[in-house]
């Protein structure tokens, strides 16, 4: 298959050094990336530049800053994909533009930052996928009601799959997730896997779910 795979943070600016970003460290997508070229995939990685983890150098690897660069990518790349997964972590809110040129002193202070919605970016891509593609978010949710919520998001976004997470898996080296499908199955992995290998489980449920 080919294979898109999205990791890491945005930062979007709010001058020209200052970035309003998330702790999401890059390591479940690298991983997945890794896994699946591993098996011969031909696998692009979209990761965002504030990640702390990167792929080996062989792996096809595009930059991105804000949402709005891993927008265009996805307009790019995700037409010639089979399947996409999403485990970016993207800005859910964009500050309002300033004069990004400057750099806001702090004796101008106190300031207050005004902060739009982002737009969703898998959705809209589910909005116009074929039928021949795949499409697998990623939710990280709250450990008490996961399933549920998950399952919320992935009939909103319109994707095939998600991948639900608790939210304590953010910068954790360990994992203990699901693959729930549109249909309403839920598949558990092993808990507490380091997450290379909850990429590993993460590729089996994908290839089993697209295999006729
Ligand atoms: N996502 C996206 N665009 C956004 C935010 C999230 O494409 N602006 C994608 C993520 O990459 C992930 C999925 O949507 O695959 C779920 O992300 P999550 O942060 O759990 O949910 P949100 O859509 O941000 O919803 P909420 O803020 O209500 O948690």
């Amino acid at each position: 298959m080919k294979i898109l795979v999205t990791a890491g943070p945005t930062r979007e600016p709010i001058d020209a050094v200052r970035v309003l970003s998330n702790r999401s460290s890059g390591l479940m997508g690298v991983a997945v990336a890794a896994e699946a070229a591993q098996r011969g995939h031909e696998t692009t990685l979209l990761l965002g530049r504030g990640a702390t983890h990167r792929p080996d150098a062989s792996i096809h690897c595009r930059p991105f800053d804000t949402a709005a660069e891993l927008a265009d990518l996805l307009r790019t790349c995700f037409p010639q994909a089979d399947m996409l997964i999403m485990a970016a972590a993207v800005a859910d809110f964009i500050p309002e533009p300033t004069d990004r040129g400057a750099k806001m002193s702090r004796h101008d202070g106190p300031c207050t930052l005004t902060l739009h919605p982002a737009p969703d970016l898998v959705a809209d891509v589910a909005a116009g996928k074929r039928s021949d593609q795949t499409i697998i978010g990623f939710a990280l949710e709250p450990a008490a009601d996961l399933p549920e919520r998950a399952a919320a998001k992935l009939a909103q976004k319109g994707l095939d799959a998600i991948v639900a997470n608790p939210l304590e898996a953010m910068e954790s080296t360990q994992i203990s997730g699901m693959f729930i499908s549109a249909d309403g199955q839920i598949v558990y992995a092993p808990t507490d896997l380091p997450k290379n290998k909850f990429a590993i489980w993460l590729l089996n449920q994908a290839e089993q779910f697209c295999s006729p």
